[in-house]
């Protein structure tokens, strides 16, 4: 967000409409009268805490989340919203984008709804940092998008990567759903809506992000400075931005069955970490073995920490000593996972423990969820006031255009 100008502040002090909208968000100032003073005081504060983050992203409630969408993102916003240098920070369950291809399947995004839920607050995302919503109970969206769809071509669309491959994975060949189809255009409004500044997604999720900030830009080209060009934030680990399934293939999905969830029980993880992908011509204990592409040590990239090898293997320093004995020869695909699955337990465990702890209180997790919709949806309310005013769709709250009717047709009699 761009700090105002004093031009800016001294504009928005002058303009009934303009500081109204601030009053609403200081009530304390109504107490003190409204003077010079007094306005400049709150619209200043007011562009201090603009100046902060909107932190906002979503996952699409289609199973139980896993440890490709942790280390993804879901351990990032929590450290994010654990280091608290945001304004507000929006977490959602993207159930309408989930049925853009599971619309004959309704009860499968109704399930999944509260396992994500679940999986958010075992992670720990906390509902009194983050609002913690479900998309499709934010009919500004829907309202947005409509809007947005006129700012995109249809061969815009189709030169969108990630839509692209989805439509492969898919076999929708022209059967493509319209909603499918132009789920980026929804998922821009779900950023703008919010104001989000920052969006922590995976690398797949680059092309959505970037088609946003298109619309931000012709939106606010036409109808002036309205939305907020929103950032992805992608993880700095490369091993993060695209960790692969058990199997080594480059996607962890659910129907390739090749996930770890993080509700998983301790044994399954052991199972699946001892199974894992390796070096396939690494036959014997001492021949050489390969790290690319070698999905034990891809996971070690990922999770481990110096002080896992003090803990659980001090005959190493550090993970580069033990890559290095992998690849001359002599390390065993045993202990390696052996290793891994000592990492996996530790990392997953309290996730675990605290999802059961929260599934003892199912309604309560449904009141956390109705009261991350209502805070939700007065965000976005505000932001689509300012869209139909920028779009001159604001009939009823513009006295001026009334005033200027009368006179247009007094002058034509
Ligand atoms: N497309 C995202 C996914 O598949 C989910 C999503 C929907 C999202 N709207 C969003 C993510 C807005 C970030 C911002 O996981």
């Amino acid at each position: 967000m761009k700090r105002l100008s004093y031009l800016d502040i001294f504009n928005i002090i002058s303009s009934e409409h303009e500081y109204n909208k601030i009053r609403t968000r200081f009530p304390v100032y109504t107490h003190f009268g409204h003077s010079f003073f007094i306005r400049t005081f709150a619209v200043n504060i007011l562009n201090d805490k603009e100046m902060g983050k909107i932190i906002l992203t979503g996952d699409r409630p289609t199973g139980r989340l896993h440890i490709g969408h942790y280390v993804g993102s879901l351990k990032r916003r929590v450290d994010l919203q654990n280091a608290g240098q945001y304004e507000k920070m929006f977490v959602f369950i993207a159930d309408a984008q989930a049925l853009t291809d599971n619309i004959d399947n309704p009860e499968k995004v109704r399930q999944n709804v509260i396992e994500v839920a679940l999986d958010y607050l075992a992670c720990g995302l906390d509902p009194t940092k983050a609002t913690i919503f479900i998309q499709s109970q934010i009919p500004e969206l829907c309202e947005l998008s409509f809007y947005f769809m006129d700012l995109v071509t249809v061969s815009r669309l189709q030169r969108n990567p990630t839509v692209k491959t989805e439509i492969q994975m898919r076999n929708f060949e022209t059967s493509i759903p319209v909603g499918f189809f132009t789920y980026p255009i929804s998922q821009a409004a779900d950023i703008t809506a919010f104001r989000a500044t920052t969006v922590p997604v995976g690398e797949d999720q680059e092309p959505m992000i970037e088609q946003a900030r298109e619309i931000v830009r012709r939106f606010n080209h036409i109808y002036g400075d309205t939305l907020v060009e929103p950032e992805i934030l992608l993880p700095d680990n490369a091993a993060c931005l695209r960790l692969p399934g058990t199997d080594g293939k480059a996607k962890m999905s659910k129907s390739l069955g090749n996930c770890i969830y993080l509700s998983e029980e301790a044994d399954e993880i052991q199972k699946k970490v001892m199974s894992m992908f390796t070096d396939p011509d690494h036959l014997r204990v001492q021949d050489p073995g390969k790290i690319e592409g070698n999905t034990v040590f891809t996971y070690l990239d990922a999770f481990c920490r110096p002080e896992h090898f003090e803990r659980y293997l001090p005959d190493y320093p550090d993970l580069n000593e033990l890559k290095a004995h992998y690849q001359r020869g002599g390390l065993g695909d045993v202990k390696v996972k052996r290793f891994l699955n000592a990492i996996m337990q530790e990392t997953l465990e309290p996730i675990r423990n605290r999802r059961k702890e929260f599934e003892k209180d199912i309604p309560a997790i449904y009141d956390m969820l109705k009261q991350g919709c209502d805070v939700a949806r007065a965000a976005a309310a505000d932001t689509l006031s300012d869209v139909r005013k920028a779009m001159k769709i604001n009939y009823f709250d513009d006295a001026d255009l009334i005033a200027e009717q009368v006179k247009k047709f007094a002058a034509e009699k």
